[in-house]
């Protein structure tokens, strides 16, 4: 293998697994490490503290330079550093889905006019191999469907919710405690890493152009404690499920939510901080990957693994194979959620008056909603009762309706929840 130089953009959790992995490869050589401060002290053994700066443009304008990987995160500076790289002709192997999602399109657009390839496994579900069996191995397949966990925090979160009966906010100040969740956790409880994700993995498995602020998002922050006892008695688990799917009329619908997913179905098994891909395509059929979606060693795995792709491609050829470089000029045409069609969990808290029960199927069947399960345990202290609905397959919009109605009517106190199921 040709000696590979690279520089390194982030010395955080990543970049210092990525450091630790590529010890093992006397073949690739570290040039320079961009960090935001070089005076923090680093503890590894026999570190080189010259291999440091605080200026990233030093990397990307170095002439010695062949790659250079990104693991800082964020837009800002990162978009314009990659640019420079690029323009320099460097190739690319980045974990930022983020920049990915918002900015990909033009970063794919000037690596192929500069004849360099980027390269981003580790941007979606960290250690689990996707990005590249979807472009490689995968590519004789009609992808139809994506239905994923690919967030560790909210997926611990929940996880705990469930087991120990927690609240939301309880859940999540444990989760910050373990340093699963982040001080400010907006970028996960949001639903906006996860919206990232399925922005890139449905825009290759779908070869369309996914636009990221078309994707639905609905993040974990209004799942109480009583849903997810609603949904254990029902026989669910609440998961934030990153999906996409191509309907049957070529559109594109790809959206982020929590939902109820049946006890039965694989991604309700998967707990605490592990993610998971169920991917269903003709002539393969389904497929399920689990595995780690962070952490400094699986994603270094993925980081480390696109490099030694790229090394073992540049050896044989100057022109890396044709499906590594992102060709997706068609842009597609992503539904609105008020258009999805779903089965619903709904819950409603209601007056203890006779008729609650008879005025909530009314309102469902002149929305055209088919209740399919209805439950009322009991009557709450404050002479209130707790009705949960799971309702056919209906549409978005309709159940839209349904919900203004119900807040119109006396007896209904308010909506809890909505909620959309997965059997
Ligand atoms: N914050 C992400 C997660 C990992 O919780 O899964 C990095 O994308």
């Amino acid at each position: 293998m040709k000696a590979l130089k690279v520089g390194i953009i982030g010395f955080g959790t990543v970049g210092g697994g990525v450091y630790n992995v590529l010890q093992s490869f006397k073949d690739i050589q570290i040039v320079k490490i961009a960090v935001k401060n070089i005076n923090k002290k680093r503890n590894i053994e026999n570190f080189d503290e010259t291999l440091l700066t605080d200026n990233a443009y030093e990397i990307v304008n170095n002439p010695e330079i062949d790659v250079v990987i990104e693991v800082a995160g964020g837009v800002n500076p990162t978009f314009d550093l990659l640019k420079t790289a690029i323009k320099n002709g460097k190739h690319i192997v980045t974990a930022n889905k983020e920049l990915l999602a918002k900015n990909g399109s033009e970063l794919f657009r000037i690596a192929k006019e500069n004849n360099v390839i980027i390269l981003y496994e580790a941007a979606v579900a960290g250690g689990i191999p996707i990005i590249m069996p979807v472009k490689t191995i995968l590519c004789a397949n009609k992808i139809t469907k994506i239905a994923a966990i690919l967030n560790g925090t909210t997926n611990y979160i929940l996880t705990k919710m469930a087991e120990k009966d927690l609240s939301y906010e309880t859940a999540l100040t444990q989760a910050q405690e373990l340093g699963y969740a982040e001080t400010d956790p907006t970028g996960d409880v949001e639903g906006f890493d996860a919206a990232y994700k399925i922005a890139i993995l449905s825009t290759i498995s779908f070869n369309k152009k996914v636009d990221i602020n078309k994707i639905y998002r609905e993040g974990i922050t209004k799942i109480t404690a009583q849903d997810i006892k609603s949904a254990k008695e029902l026989g669910y688990r609440i998961k934030l499920i990153a999906m996409g799917q191509v309907l049957e009329n070529g559109k594109i619908d790809v959206r982020v939510h929590p939902m109820l997913i049946s006890k039965k179905h694989l991604l309700a098994k998967i707990d605490n901080a592990t993610n998971s891909i169920m991917l269903s395509g003709k002539p393969v059929g389904d497929l399920v990957l689990t595995g780690a979606g962070a952490g400094a060693d699986p994603t270094a795995s993925s980081v480390v693994g696109d490099l030694l792709v790229l090394a073992a491609e540049l050896e044989s050829s100057d022109r890396p194979i044709p499906q590594a470089i992102c060709n997706h000029n068609e842009i597609a045409d992503q539904i609105d959620i008020g258009d999805t069609y779903n089965e619903y969990y709904l819950s409603i808290n209601a007056g203890n008056n006779p008729g609650a029960i008879g005025i909530i199927g009314t309102i469902c069947g002149k929305n055209n909603i088919n209740i399919s399960t209805i439950m009322q345990n009991g009557i709450n202290e404050d002479n209130t009762a707790e009705i949960v609905v799971i309702t056919e397959k209906s549409k978005e919009s309709d159940v839209q309706k349904a919900l203004e109605e119900l807040l119109k009517s006396e007896c209904i106190i308010k909506i809890n929840n909505l909620l959309r199921v997965m059997n």
